[in-house]
C-alpha cells in the first residue's frame, strides 16, 4: 500500500482544530497503546487524566473540577444531555437550546430520546433569554448556552442563561468546545466561576492544540457523574462513566501535554495572535467590498459569492461555509498573518479573473 502523508495546514481555514503542539504530539506518540478506559491497568496514563481534568477545571473556573477528556465535543456534549435527563424528574424531559448550538445536540436528542427545543437567536446571533424562556417549562431538563458559536464565534449571555435554569429548576450546560481556550484571555462571563453552571464542555483538541481525540467533559458536581455510570464487573475499576469503554490514551496523554506546556502563558499569545489576525482579515475583506460579521472570537464569516468561494476551493483554500452561506473562515493557531494575506491575494486574483 502506497504511503499517504497527513495533509498540510497551510491552506486550511476552515478547522476547528489545528496543528498539535510539538509536546502534545510527542506525548500522544507516547501513549499511543494506552487505554484510560482501564484505569486500574493503565495508571500512567489515569493519572494524566487527573491532570489534564485538574488543568481543565483551572482554565474554567471550577477548583475541584469532575469529568473527563472525551473522545470530543459530540460526546461531551451527549454525555451533558444524558446526565440531565438521568436526572431529571420529569418523564419526558426537554432540553432548550438557542439554533446555534452545535449539531451534536440533534445527535444527542435522538440517541437518548430526549426532546430538543431550539430557540431563534438575536440580532447579535447570541441565545435569546426572553425567547428562550417562552420554550422553558417544567419538563425542562436542561438549558444550553454556547460559549463560542461554531459559525460565528458568538458567547451567549451565560448568566442569564443560568437564571433560567434555576428558576425552572433546570441544569445548564455551557458548550465551550472551541471557545474553551480563548475566552479565558477576554472579558466574557462564560465558565463556572461566573455563573451556577452544572457541566460544560471544553476540548483541548481544538484551540488546546492537542491531538484527535480529546475532548473535555467537565461538571461542578460528583453527582452528575454518578448518574452517568454503569458497574464494571470484569475491569478492577468499579464503575465507568464515560461513553465509550477503550478509549485512546493518546488523546489523554496529548490534552495534558499541551495544557502542561501553554496554559496560561502560550494559550493567552496563540489567542491573541488569532485574534488580531481574525480582526485584520475582516478588515481586509470589509475593505474588498463584501459584508463582514465582526469576529468576536477567532472566527470571521463574510458574504462572498459562491462563485468565489469555488475558484477559491480550486486553488487549494480549504473553506467552509455557514448554513446562511456565508464563507467561515477559523483563525486557529496555524493560520498566520502571511497565510491570511495569500488568501487575500488569492480572492483579488479570482475576482480579476472572473
Ligand atoms: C461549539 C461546538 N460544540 C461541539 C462541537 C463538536 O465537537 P467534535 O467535532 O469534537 O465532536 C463543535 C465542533 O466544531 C463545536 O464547534
Amino acid at each position: 500500500m502506497q504511503q499517504a502523508g497527513p495533509q498540510s495546514f497551510d491552506r486550511v481555514l476552515s478547522s476547528m482544530c489545528t496543528r498539535p503542539h510539538p509536546a502534545a504530539r510527542e506525548a500522544a506518540e507516547r501513549f499511543l497503546a494506552t487505554n484510560p478506559g482501564d484505569p486500574d491497568t493503565y495508571r500512567t496514563v489515569a493519572a494524566l487524566e487527573r491532570e489534564a481534568v485538574a488543568g481543565l477545571g483551572e482554565l474554567t473556573g471550577l477548583s475541584e473540577p469532575h469529568g473527563y477528556v472525551a473522545s470530543g465535543g459530540t460526546e461531551a456534549n451527549l454525555q451533558a444531555v444524558r446526565a440531565a435527563r438521568n436526572l431529571a424528574d420529569a418523564a419526558d424531559p426537554n432540553v432548550v437550546a438557542p439554533e446555534s448550538v452545535h449539531f451534536s445536540f440533534q445527535k444527542a436528542a435522538e440517541v437518548l430520546d430526549v426532546e430538543l427545543r431550539t430557540v431563534p437567536v438575536d440580532a447579535d446571533r447570541r441565545a435569546d433569554p426572553d425567547a428562550m424562556a417562552e420554550r422553558i417549562g417544567s419538563d425542562t431538563a436542561l438549558v444550553v448556552g454556547v460559549a463560542g458559536t461554531t459559525e460565528y464565534g458568538r458567547v451567549d449571555p451565560i448568566p442569564a442563561l443560568a437564571d433560567l435554569a434555576a428558576d425552572a429548576g433546570a441544569r445548564l450546560h455551557v458548550d465551550a468546545a472551541w471557545g474553551g481556550f480563548a475566552l479565558p484571555f477576554t472579558d466574557h462571563d462564560w465558565h463556572f466561576g461566573h455563573a451556577d453552571v452544572d457541566t460544560l464542555t471544553v476540548d483541548p483538541h481544538k484551540f488546546g492544540q492537542a491531538a484527535v481525540p480529546a475532548g473535555g467533559f467537565l461538571a461542578s458536581e460528583a453527582t452528575t457523574l454518578d448518574a452517568l455510570a454503569v458497574e464494571t464487573p470484569y475491569l478492577e475499576s468499579t464503575s465507568q462513566a464515560t461513553l465509550t469503554g477503550t478509549r485512546s490514551g493518546a488523546g489523554v496523554a496529548s490534552a495534558a501535554a499541551a495544557l502542561e506546556e501553554l496554559w496560561p502563558a502560550g494559550y493567552r499569545d496563540a489567542y491573541e495572535r488569532a485574534q488580531a489576525n481574525a480582526e485584520w482579515v475582516a478588515d481586509a475583506l470589509a475593505d474588498r467590498g463584501f459584508d463582514v460579521v465582526d469576529p468576536v472570537l477567532p472566527l470571521v464569516a463574510a458574504d462572498l459569492p459562491a462563485s468565489l468561494f469555488d475558484a477559491l476551493t480550486e486553488r487549494g483554500w480549504r473553506l467552509s461555509r455557514t448554513a446562511r452561506g456565508e464563507l467561515r473562515l477559523v483563525c486557529m493557531p496555524h493560520v498566520t498573518r502571511e497565510t491570511l494575506g495569500a488568501f487575500c491575494r488569492d480572492v483579488d486574483a479570482c475576482r480579476e479573473a472572473n
